[in-house]
């Protein structure tokens, strides 16, 4: 296969997985981020992430040669032809996304050409950003360069996979040849799962992807509260519903919501994007808001079982936004703790691969978790507790768990499980109340 020399702007989580997946293809790449520790930890050969299978290939990828970092961003544009931007775009106040990362970047980008470029956005941008972009590159260069985007659908957990095995990829250009040239970079899949298109229809995919996913969720979580209320089994539904080829089986797990950095980010700026264009997306308003009460069943369920929650002690059972991740961002167990914390509550937290709520770089708004105290053993995390509460959805804690020693350290047997995880009936069997989402206590 022909190698081409690929650049990457941002070693998080897209520029990292993505750099280093595109080097185990075979080609030649350079990665750079302005954080001076990260770039040092990658030279070392750590990986700066989480994620299964990462490091092994980063110590393949640098080890022959085909991967290499620097904290140049000069030095990624002078030996790239194909420069990505992976570039973090947060939530501002108002829930748009925040470009002024990505403008930057492009600004240096541009300053650094000596030749033609071809510029690809990854980073995940509202559509309408993109005249704004070209303008910001063309100011600042007055050499050829060619705007793509090409966003990423790597979920975290699975994303060394999900890069090397993609489902699709989606290339936004504006002339063929450019898309094509692209398209080549990809030596991992076949052209019927490729889809060459304009720039703002691949920018839209990625959060019309992103937010139906939220939206299957949160329209679950609704049918949940349904069946709560009739005496029927939310499990069951989505087990019926996912047979139907047009549905699907995935996504359709009622829980305490989704978190992560993705969809409750592209959920309120797409949202925050059609209101800019004049339309008023409503469902997308409903997604978001049932996602955020959806927290707040778990405190109403506790409140039903253990009356005034002050002075009762809660141990969390998982604590990342999904298994698998020390990520933390926009994890619903913080916000339930937070809103315990405020009811006089006092808790404690088990994860399997987190062992300090403040990861993930300073969070100023989190401070008041920052001294809860974080087990590695649930039996530890369980003692003298008023009620479990199942916060991640790790498969395997009907492994970990022995519902006979929980019964001897806790103080009341009450189990809430957030995302339908436990065999109640084991739970049961120990004397435990097991109330969960979208089926009746039991
Ligand atoms: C998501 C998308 O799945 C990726 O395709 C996308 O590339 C990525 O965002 C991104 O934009 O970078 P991720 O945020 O890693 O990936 O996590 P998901 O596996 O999608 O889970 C998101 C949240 O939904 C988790 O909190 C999970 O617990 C929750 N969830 C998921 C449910 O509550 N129910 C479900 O049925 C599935």
């Amino acid at each position: 296969m022909n190698s081409h020399n690929i650049g990457i702007i941002g070693t998080g989580y897209v520029g990292l997985v993505t750099g280093v997946c595109f080097a185990k293809l075979g080609h030649n790449v350079i990665c750079s981020d302005v954080v001076e520790e990260k770039i040092e930890k990658l030279k070392r050969g750590e990986s700066t992430i989480y994620e299964p299978g990462l490091e092994e290939l980063l110590a393949e990828t640098t080890g022959n040669g085909n991967l290499y970092f620097t904290k140049s961003n000069k030095e990624v544009v002078d030996k790239s032809d194909f420069i990505f931007i992976c570039i973090l775009t947060p939530e501002k106040s108002d829930g748009s996304a925040d470009l002024s990362y990505v403008y930057n970047a492009c600004q240096e980008i541009a300053q650094s050409m000596t030749e033609p470029k071809s510029i690809i956005i990854k980073s995940t941008l509202p559509a309408t950003a993109v005249d704004s972009i070209r303008q910001k590159i063309r100011e600042n260069t007055d050499i050829d360069f060619e705007l793509l985007a090409n966003p990423e659908f790597l979920a975290q957990g699975t994303a060394v996979r999900d890069s090397l095995e993609p489902m699709r990829v989606i290339i936004g250009a504006d002339d063929e040849t450019a898309a094509k040239r692209l398209r080549d970079l990809y030596t991992n899949i076949t052209d019927d799962k490729v889809v060459l298109t304009n720039i703002p229809t691949a920018m839209l995919t990625k959060y019309a992807s992103n937010t139906y996913l939220a939206t299957k969720i949160s329209f679950m979580n609704s049918i949940a509260a349904i069946c709560e209320k009739v005496g029927a089994d939310v499990e069951s539904v989505a087990k019926g519903m996912g047979y139907d080829a047009r549905i699907g089986a995935r996504f359709l797990h009622a829980g305490i919501g989704y978190g992560g950095s993705c969809f409750p980010k592209d959920t309120k700026a797409l949202y925050k994007m059609a209101k800019e264009i004049g339309y008023d997306f409503k469902l997308m308003d409903e997604v978001i808001k049932i996602n955020e009460n959806q927290r707040q069943v778990v405190v109403e369920k506790l409140r039903r079982l253990l009356g005034n929650l002050k002075g009762k002690n809660i141990a969390f059972f998982g604590l990342a936004f999904k298994p698998g991740t020390d990520d933390l961002r926009e994890a619903p167990a913080r916000y339930i703790m937070r809103e315990l914390i405020k009811e006089g509550c006092s808790v404690v937290g088990y994860d399997p691969v987190i062992t300090n709520l403040v990861t993930n770089g300073p969070n100023n708004s989190w401070e008041d978790l920052k001294d809860i105290k974080i087990y590695n053993k649930v039996c530890d995390a369980a003692k003298d507790a008023d009620a479990i509460v199942v916060a991640t959805e790790y498969k395997d804690f009907k492994d970990r768990l022995d519902f006979s020693k929980l019964a001897q350290r806790v103080r009341t047997k009450v189990i809430i499980d957030g995302r339908n995880v436990l065999p109640y009936e084991e739970a049961v069997k120990h004397g435990f109340i097991y109330s969960s989402i979208g089926r009746e206590d039991v």
